[in-house]
């Protein structure tokens, strides 16, 4: 027999090479090219034929469509950003650091469904049974009818997934460490991750189970290895926090099924993942209020108004080449705003170094933030306080304008329930928070740099 022919696999992106190199040609990435044995080769001058398959019967898009289509699993924050439960033959790719909290979610999720009558299956590849039962038994989920499994072969857990009837929601935890003796490679290989995905998700397509498999995502926030998985699933959802803080986020990166841009949150504890149903009085709750350099902004992530302090530092540097450090917030959009600020307001920081934080280890993503991340920064290089019944937000253009943002109305009416009184926002925002809140209107960013200088 010929010896199987090798190949070298990008670890990051997939991508394929017939010899190894110190960085990817695909993707750029360096030191990522793994050895691999090639997975089943074409015979040379094979063709696909026209005649050699089976002819399969293609329907209409009106017919039945089966059962109820979702599985809520009552956890209220999870079916929110899921769209309203877990979609029946889906496969849900969970992504986020180790140590985070997915396992925790997971059983939890897992014994909330199972307590409702399904059957549920949670196979583990990186715990004993015996490690998930103490996790649950602290957890208070000890009589909760989860099936566990520890066990990494594809193969092993499909025949047994298989048998009986079918789970409703099967659990593997995780991806990385399962293994199908189809391919030669090692487990936590791309090509491993790609097969064992493809037979989970093709296992979920004709069961109809709802298949989530656990993705450990690197430092920079890659899903591990498999870029591809992250194409192959239905959805990607990622869970995020700041191993410091107690809050975690849950956030929809793409859902076939529902929004994308939902986030839920949630609060670790000594019991494990707790919703939290009102996040702005969470992440206000312990304000610096009084302080220069810290601004409120009234941000909104899905169809939530969530209210969370910004912080800034700017202080002369003794550096040639002075820091900018960001937690929570995109290093480019601060460039940005940056830059904005001195050619157009005037603001000379080209000799400072520049801190931001977003506070409570919540990360914003949205350019609304450009005008409180704005506020934040002047009042610390002016030491002037913000007043402290005031919320910020409004997007900055290149040119020194200040843009409106969607949503106005929703921000205003959460930021008047939290006893805000002034709304530092775009002109012409709209409110719909029976006026209760002021709006001061900025055309652009020099009127709020000379309002803060001012005081
Ligand atoms: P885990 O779910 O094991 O993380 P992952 O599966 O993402 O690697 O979570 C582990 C962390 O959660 C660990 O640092 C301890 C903490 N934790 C709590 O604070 N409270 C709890 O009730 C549990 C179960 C875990
Ligand atoms: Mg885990």
């Amino acid at each position: 027999m010929a010896r199987a022919r090798s190949v070298f696999v990008c670890q990051s992106c997939g991508g394929t090479h017939n010899r190894w190199n110190g960085k990817c040609e695909a993707c750029g990435a360096w030191n990522t090219i793994v050895e691999e044995a090639s997975a089943a080769p074409v015979a040379k001058g094979a063709t696909v034929s026209v005649r050699g398959g089976r002819a399969v019967a293609l329907e209409g898009l009106n017919g039945p469509t089966g059962e109820a289509p979702r599985l809520k699993c009552g956890i209220g924050e999870f079916d929110r950003v899921t769209g309203g439960g877990f979609v029946r033959g889906s496969a849900i790719l969970l992504g986020g650091e180790p140590g985070i909290g997915k396992s925790t979610l997971l059983i939890q999720a897992a014994a909330a469904l199972a307590r409702a009558g399904h059957r549920v299956a949670y196979i583990s590849g990186e715990e004993a049974t015996a490690q998930i039962r103490m996790r649950a038994e602290r957890l208070g989920l000890s009589d909760a009818p989860v099936e566990l499994g520890a066990e990494t072969n594809i193969e092993d857990i499909l025949t047994t997934l298989s048998t009986g009837s079918i789970p409703k929601l099967v659990v593997i935890d995780s991806i990385q460490t399962m293994w199908t003796s189809a391919v030669d490679s090692a487990p936590g290989t791309v090509t491993q991750v790609r097969a064992s995905a493809q037979a989970l998700i093709r296992f979920a397509k004709t069961s109809g189970a709802a298949v989530i498999l656990v993705g450990h995502v690197t430092k920079d926030g890659q899903i591990a290895g498999p870029r591809v998985v992250e194409h192959m699933v239905d959805a990607v959802l990622s869970f995020e926090g700041e191993q410091g803080h107690a809050f975690r986020v849950l956030r929809g990166q793409k859902n076939r099924f529902g929004p994308t841009d939902e986030i839920g949150v949630f609060s670790m504890t000594g019991r494990g993942l707790e919703d939290v149903a009102n996040p702005s009085a969470l992440f206000l709750s312990s304000r610096d209020s009084g302080a220069p350099g810290v601004a409120v902004f009234a941000g909104v992530e899905g169809t939530r108004p969530i209210l969370v302090e910004i912080q800034a530092l700017v202080a002369p540097s003794s550096l040639g080449t002075p820091r900018r450090a960001v937690v929570g917030w995109d290093s480019n959009r601060l460039s940005m705003v940056l830059a904005v600020l001195e050619a157009h307001a005037g603001l000379k920081l080209g000799g400072h170094d520049v801190y931001l934080n977003v506070a409570g280890g919540l990360r914003i993503q949205e350019p609304a933030a450009d005008i409180a991340v704005a506020a934040a920064l002047v009042s610390s290089f002016a030491n002037a306080v913000l007043p402290s019944d005031s919320v910020f937000f409004g997007e900055v253009s290149l040119s020194g304008a200040v843009r409106p943002v969607a949503h106005s109305g929703l921000r205003m009416k959460e930021a008047a329930r939290l006893g805000f009184t002034r709304a530092i926002a775009p002109a012409g925002s709209a409110d719909k928070g029976d006026g209760a809140l002021q709006l001061n209107g900025l055309n652009g960013l020099e009127a709020l740099v000379a309002d803060v200088a001012a005081r």
